[in-house]
């Protein structure tokens, strides 16, 4: 009986120790599965984890993008996500458009959308495109394509909501919207003060008869059926009394328009582009826009060629198309015959508010 007892009692340490065994096999094998493939995770794996976005930016972040530039969705695909939002141009040649390009991505995808700090505010048909086009060529510089018209007819809608239209930018980049409505309207300096006072205005204008003839003459494509230029312009125009209502007249009384921007802003803020030079010297007219942007001169000549059939300066090759952009597109235009008696006139009215806006700006314009 004793004997059978012990026996048993045999057998069932040996089944205990070859549980025992076969339970530590086990144990060992996953941990060394776990072990290996954490290993594999932190060694093999690594260099194609890319940065989460949010924490994302500055220099680390660039370099780390280099890894996984394959995951990056393409610019052109990024391109096409609002209408509201164009890239600035990549401009010819150099290394400094592709760099360029990839800060573009990068601005658009870990930048942030920033008030402007810059305006381009007037005037209308003074060469306003142009200079927004120029502009944005620079690669510290992003623009809205489009006129917001905030400060003029979208107040409103508040400062988040013109927040929210502007492009992603990098702390480096400036941000940058063109309306030419804002140099005439009444409100407009002391909104846009209230946003910022250090704000930086760009004014571009152009001898006050011949933007008023472009004026009318872009109205007249539209409405055909307006009176003459004269009817317009002129209350009596034996007396030669101009009609200062019309909106294509006192645009040109520049100096008029300007005291209402120094009530709120220091002549130092504000930069005046002449839209005749703009046209016989595009590089030298643009570099004074960068000094006042405190932007390195990035682009010069090498940027413009002049079209001799059109009579204008071209950029080499904006982004976004194959065809060059040339100031004076709507040249094409039927262009209205105004008399010289017309010319004459209009240009004795508008000489004394000339003189005073030279002397108020400190720049000769030379439209006497
Ligand atoms: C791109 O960004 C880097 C880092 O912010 C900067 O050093 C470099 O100058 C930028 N390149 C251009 C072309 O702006
Ligand atoms: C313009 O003024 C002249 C001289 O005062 C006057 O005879 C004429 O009727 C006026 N014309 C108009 C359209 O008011
Ligand atoms: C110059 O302008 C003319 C007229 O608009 C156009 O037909 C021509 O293609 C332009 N040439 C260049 C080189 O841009």
């Amino acid at each position: 009986m004793a004997h059978r007892l012990l026996s048993a009692s045999r057998v069932n340490a040996r089944i205990a120790f070859i549980f025992t065994l076969s339970v530590s096999c086990t144990y060992l094998f996953y941990n060394l599965i776990i072990y290996r493939s954490a290993v594999m995770r932190n060694q093999g794996f690594e260099g194609k984890q890319c940065p989460p976005s949010k924490s994302a930016g500055g220099k680390k972040l660039l370099g780390k993008l280099e890894n996984c530039a394959s995951l990056e969705p393409s610019s052109a695909a990024q391109r096409g996500s609002s209408h509201l939002q164009r890239n600035t141009p990549a401009a010819a040649g150099g290394q400094w458009t592709d760099m360029n390009s990839r800060n573009m991505s990068v601005a658009q995808k870990y930048g942030n959308k920033k008030l402007p700090t810059a305006l381009i505010v007037g005037v209308k048909k003074g060469g306003t495109r142009a200079v927004l086009e120029f502009i944005r060529i620079h690669p510290d510089v992003r623009a809205l394509g489009t006129e917001p018209h905030f400060f003029d007819r979208n107040y409103d809608r508040g400062l988040d909501w013109y927040r929210g239209l502007m492009p992603r930018t990098l702390d480096s980049q400036i941000t940058l919207e063109k309306t030419p409505s804002y140099f005439v309207t009444r409100e407009a300096p002391r909104r846009i003060s209230r946003m910022s006072h250090e704000t930086k205005l760009i004014v571009v204008v152009r001898n006050p008869v011949t933007r008023a003839i472009s004026d009318y003459t872009q109205t007249l494509s539209k409405k055909p059926d307006i009176p003459s230029f004269e009817e317009l312009a002129f209350t009596n125009r034996s007396l030669g009394l101009v009609d200062t209502s019309w909106n294509a007249i006192r645009i040109g009384m520049y100096i008029l328009h300007l005291e209402n921007w120094l009530q709120y802003f220091r002549l130092s803020q504000m930069h005046f582009v002449s839209g005749e030079r703009l046209i016989t010297d595009p590089a030298g007219e643009m570099g004074r826009v960068q000094d006042f942007l405190g932007l390195k001169r990035i682009i010069t000549d090498k940027h413009f060629y002049f079209n001799r059939t059109k009579g204008f300066p071209c950029l080499k090759k904006p982004e976004s198309s194959s065809q060059p952009r040339c100031l004076g597109k709507s040249k094409g235009r039927t262009h209205v015959q105004i008399e010289r008696d017309t010319i004459e006139q209009l240009q004795e009215f508008y000489r004394p508010f000339n003189i005073k806006f030279y002397e108020t700006v400190g720049q000769d314009f030379k439209w006497d």
